[in-house]
């Protein structure tokens, strides 16, 4: 996979820049060229000339060399890919905010190829909430994060915070140029619970967090493809998610419906009101009027409108079942899915709001398929391998 790319090593200071020198060999083993950034403090932990026997080319040292008069832009052109390693905390705050105030930052910032990040740094600093954002930043701009691992850090301290060995980053900066199976898929996924109104501060609603919906939503986007995400409730930020917020069951329908036109693969995981206020009143209702009488109307059936549409995509439900499986086995030959996912949400760990999840695959044919208790983030890991082997099997990739 690295045969023949173009590698820029970012190094900034820490005291893994020690190990930068074997990653730097590691990467040129695999057939790669790489051409190495570093920064001042960088140098103060690792020599520059070291880099330089290492790779055959001296590194780049600042914005003012005098033999180019654009070192950053040359070098974030001439890069396939740029792995930051080690990645300090203060380097990750400048890459998260765009400052270009030297040569690595200024090289990151110039570049359109894919950015490996692997941080490395005291446990305090890792965890602190500004580096939790700055890391956030950095995966919705698009960054590969590496690592960082528990272990011995310095000073003879220990925790996590310690950057990966520089055969994981290898392996991870591989994963870069290898595709997603999901690549160049258009996936909708819906989330959350639908809020239907009954006046303008009350609602019909349910307990769904969006949690499933979407861990789906990122997974299949990890998977490579472009997500569009229908959704009630807040949504991960992620390069290839496309977020599309709405309150009601007709506001998803409308949107999921739009979506799902020309896409590959439809996963509604949305917990979906069947009935709404049919005459929503316009003006707050009063204590002393006495209880309302509210007459509920159907919502629209998402998921029918799909398995209706003309080369739909490949479709998968979701059914929140209390106890027995029988009525998701019902729903599974009666509403034109190619995979239910059932989840008895009476069961503790299951269903809505949880952390985890206990789900049941369900085919038409009626077969069904346990999976044990998984974290959600799992549980759509695993779907979404089981799509795309389901999908493929069936041909219509
Ligand atoms: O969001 P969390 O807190 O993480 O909880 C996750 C979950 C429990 C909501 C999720 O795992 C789940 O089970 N979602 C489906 C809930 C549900 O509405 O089940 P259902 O059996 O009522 O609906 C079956 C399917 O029809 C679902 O795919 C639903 O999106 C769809 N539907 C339902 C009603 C409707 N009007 N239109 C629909 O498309």
């Amino acid at each position: 996979m690295l045969a023949g790319r173009r590698v820029v090593l970012a190094v900034s200071g820490g005291v893994a820049a020690f190990k930068a020198a074997f990653l730097a060999r590691r990467i040129i083993e695999a057939g790669a060229d790489v051409r190495t950034v570093m920064t001042d403090s960088a140098c103060r932990f690792l020599g520059p000339q070291t880099m330089a026997a290492l790779t055959g080319t001296p590194p780049v040292l600042d914005l003012f060399d005098q033999e180019d008069v654009s070192p950053h832009t040359s070098l974030a052109r001439w890069a396939d890919a740029i792995v930051v390693a080690p990645a300090t905390a203060a380097t990750i705050s400048r890459l998260a905010n765009g400052l270009s105030d030297g040569a690595l930052a200024a090289t990151v910032l110039a570049a359109k190829c894919p950015v490996v990040v692997a941080p490395a740094m005291h446990t305090e600093m890792w965890e602190h909430p500004a580096t939790t954002r700055n890391m956030a930043t950095l995966r919705s701009d698009g960054c590969v994060i590496a690592g960082p691992v528990s272990g011995a850090l310095a000073g003879g301290d220990e925790g996590p915070g310690r950057m990966l060995e520089p055969e994981q980053i290898l392996e991870i900066l591989a994963g870069v140029f290898t595709p997603g199976p999901m690549e160049g898929w258009r996936v909708v996924v819906s989330a959350g619970g639908t809020r239907e109104a009954i006046d303008p501060v009350r609602y019909v609603g349910n307990r769904s967090s969006g949690k499933m919906g979407n861990a789906v939503a990122v997974a299949a986007a990890d998977a490579g493809a472009a997500v569009t995400l229908v959704t009630t409730v807040a949504a991960p930020s992620h390069s290839r998610i496309d977020v599309v917020p709405v309150e009601s069951a007709q506001e998803m329908a409308e949107a999921v419906w739009a979506a799902a036109t020309g896409s590959d693969v439809a996963v509604l995981a949305a917990a979906v009101a069947d009935f709404r206020p049919a005459d929503p009143v316009t003006g707050k209702l009063r204590r002393a009027q006495g209880p309302p009488e509210i007459n509920l109307e159907p919502t629209p059936d998402i998921l029918a409108g799909v398995a209706a549409m003309e080369n739909r995509p490949y479709l998968v439900g979701f059914a929140a079942e209390v106890g027995s499986l029988e009525g998701a086995i019902d729903k599974a030959q009666r509403k034109g899915v190619d995979l239910l996912v059932a989840n008895d949400i009476a069961k503790p760990g299951s269903g809505f709001g949880t952390e985890t999840n206990e789900v049941t695959l369900i085919t038409p044919d009626g077969a069904t398929l346990p999976w044990e208790m998984l974290s959600k983030p799992a549980v759509a890991e695993k779907l979404v391998a089981e799509i795309v082997r389901r999908r493929g099997a069936a041909g219509s990739s």
